[in-house]
């Protein structure tokens, strides 16, 4: 099997230098490296650096490689599997969303017909301008993948989201972009083409529910659970990368937004029940959240103490709304209801039931047993009357994926969009 080829474009920024780590786990991984560098990014890292690590040679001028071979830079766009930009600086976000070709890099971008994954660095303020938050929306319209920058602290001093994300989570994300270009190459039928404006979910209102809900007993203390929110939260940006306007309601974690999302946090069951309740109506709703079966029946106002005597306080607990069920029985039931399900044993048979049990038309399957919450990967069944659609185990963002193209074309046969 021949191995992916990777075209790595470094633009220049402080965080260029994780580029060096990057190259370092794509060339383990096996994948074949081509790096271009900007001016910019020479500042940080050297073209010799990134030519030893990736044993292949370094581009950083559009006027040599015209010399080289008769239109050079359109061959060098073409070779690759995936074009990834990272770090993707500010100003290298608004020539691509603008189609500006002033230097290799930027060429590049605009002469190539594979798919395209961003990984954007810059200062917090620049990240949440609304120039660059409009470049971003522009790019994702135009089926760039950008992926979310990291929260915390900026080389500059300054805290929020901005940082580059981790060399292995951009490697995972460039897996899963990998992983899902055969899925539009079906739907294209035109191989290795990523379409512009490929938004199969344009014009949908999908609501989706994320992450675990924290079940108060006292001011200090909760019931919860393993839920990390990251499928939940990968799928929400999937569904606005494929045009849709998302509603995401999410439990207690600690994510990022996805771009072009909208995100109502809430803590409780009874919270999340409210908020979904008022996102309806929507085309589709996707119930990824692991919701607490129980509550405390009674909430302590003051932290509960310890008596002394060794007596263990009462705990009493209620049911929780079911939100799935809900919304199955509401008068807005959505076109396509979707729940997950994660199992440790009979992951079929379980799910089976619950999807007559929760009235709702697939039910999402995962074994937990080998790989508890919180992973980065998994492996689901969909599971539906029409019968069950085993997936191999996938990057969670190319389930998401996956999940949209199959979403889209059901909610297609439902329901044709007004445009259709
Ligand atoms: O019953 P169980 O928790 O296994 O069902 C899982 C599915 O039901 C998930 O889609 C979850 O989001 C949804 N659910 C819900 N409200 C609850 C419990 C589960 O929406 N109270």
């Amino acid at each position: 099997m021949t191995k992916p080829r990777i075209l790595l474009i470094i633009g220049g920024g402080i965080a260029a230098y994780k580029s060096i780590e990057l190259v370092r786990l794509l060339r383990k991984a096996g994948y074949v490296v081509r790096c271009v560098i900007t001016r910019a990014g020479e500042q940080f890292v050297t073209p010799l650096t990134l030519a030893a690590l990736s044993e292949n040679k370094v581009y950083t001028n559009l006027f040599d490689l015209k010399d080289e071979v008769e239109m050079g830079h359109i061959q060098l766009s073409r070779e690759a599997d995936l074009v990834v930009v990272a770090p993707a600086t500010a100003d290298l976000l608004a020539k691509m969303a603008a189609g500006i070709a002033d230097d290799l890099a930027t060429t590049l971008l605009l002469a190539t017909d594979k798919p395209v994954l961003a990984a954007p660095a810059m200062n917090v303020r620049m990240w949440l301008h609304p120039a660059t938050q409009r470049n971003v929306a522009t790019l994702r319209g135009d089926g760039v993948t950008v992926m979310a920058p990291d929260d915390g602290e900026m080389a500059c001093g300054e805290f929020g989201p901005g940082r580059l994300p981790e060399p292995a989570a951009i490697k995972d994300a460039i897996d899963a972009a990998l992983a899902a270009g055969p899925a539009i190459t079906a739907m294209t039928g035109q191989p290795d083409f990523a379409p512009a404006n490929h938004r199969p979910l344009y014009g949908r209102r999908i609501l989706i529910t994320a992450g675990p809900t924290h079940e108060p007993i006292d001011p200090v203390r909760y019931i919860a659970n393993r839920s990390s929110g990251k499928q939940g939260f990968a799928i929400a940006a999937a569904a606005a990368e494929a045009g849709a306007e998302v509603l995401l309601v999410a439990g207690p974690v600690d994510l990022p937004t996805p771009p072009g999302v909208i995100r109502v946090d809430v803590e409780t069951a009874v919270e999340m029940a409210d908020e979904v309740r008022q996102g309806l109506p929507v085309d589709a709703a996707i119930m990824v959240a692991a919701v607490a079966d129980w509550r405390a029946a009674d909430t302590s106002v003051q932290k509960i103490k310890k008596d002394g005597s060794g007596a263990v306080p009462p705990l009493a607990l209620t049911e929780n709304p079911d939100i799935l069920a809900g919304v199955a029985k509401s008068a807005e039931r959505p076109t396509l209801l979707i729940g997950f399900a994660a199992e440790t044993n009979d992951v079929i048979a379980h799910a089976e039931a619950k999807l007559a049990k929760k009235g709702c038309d697939w039910i999402v399957a995962n074994d937990v047993s080998a790989d508890p919450m919180g992973g980065e990967s998994n492996r689901v069944h969909i599971v539906s009357k029409d019968g069950i659609d085993s997936w191999d185990r996938l990057p969670k963002a190319a389930v998401a994926r996956k999940l949209m193209e199959k979403i889209a074309d059901e909610l297609d046969a439902r329901s044709p969009r007004q445009s259709d």
